[in-house]
């Protein structure tokens, strides 16, 4: 169940990464965000506004495009998981999937979450990216599960950007 939904255009790449340095003031230990959008809808440079805003140094944020999984210590610890090269759910259950969706010491970030929607946690912030011109994007942000109750949170520090 999820009742918290909001939704922005951003204009340009400098405020997507303005929301990521707003959802990762929201973040606590334990909390899953989960990704959805085609390819350059701008999931990656959310997530990585994210990791640097959670404190890594940005030298340190790569594309984790050719592995599964980045891991980084900032505030907390953080997961990056990029499933665009996912094949089979078995690769991602090998890695461990499990040990960072449910690790109650880290944050962790999901690219491509609809490739896993059924094995998301029953909580989670849900983003979703549309392209809608070259420049702008739709994002819907969603509370899922009792993320829902936080994520007003999120609109209080004046999301709308
Ligand atoms: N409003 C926007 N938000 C995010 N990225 C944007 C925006 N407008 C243009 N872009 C560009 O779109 C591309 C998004 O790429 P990326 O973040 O890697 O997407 P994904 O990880 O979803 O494939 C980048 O080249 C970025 O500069
Ligand atoms: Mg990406």
């Amino acid at each position: 169940m999820s009742t918290f939904k909001h939704r922005i255009v951003s204009k340009n790449p400098a405020q997507t990464k303005a929301l990521g340095r707003e959802i990762a003031c929201f973040l606590k230990k334990g909390d899953v965000v989960g990704l959805f959008g085609e390819l350059g809808s701008g999931k990656t440079t959310l997530a990585q506004s994210i990791i640097k805003a959670l404190g890594v140094g940005e030298p340190y944020i790569v594309s984790p495009t050719f592995v599964l999984i980045r891991e980084y210590k900032g505030k907390f610890k953080i997961f990056h998981l990029d499933l665009y090269r996912l094949n089979y759910l078995q690769e991602l259950f090998d890695l461990g999937y499990e040990d960072y969706v449910y690790n109650r010491q880290a944050v962790t970030i999901i690219e491509w979450a609809q490739k896993i929607e059924n094995f998301l946690p029953k909580d989670y912030l849900k983003i979703e990216l549309f392209n809608k011109t070259k420049l702008s994007r739709l994002i819907n942000i969603e509370g899922v599960g009792s993320c829902s109750k936080r994520a007003p949170f999120l609109l209080k520090k004046k999301l709308s950007i």
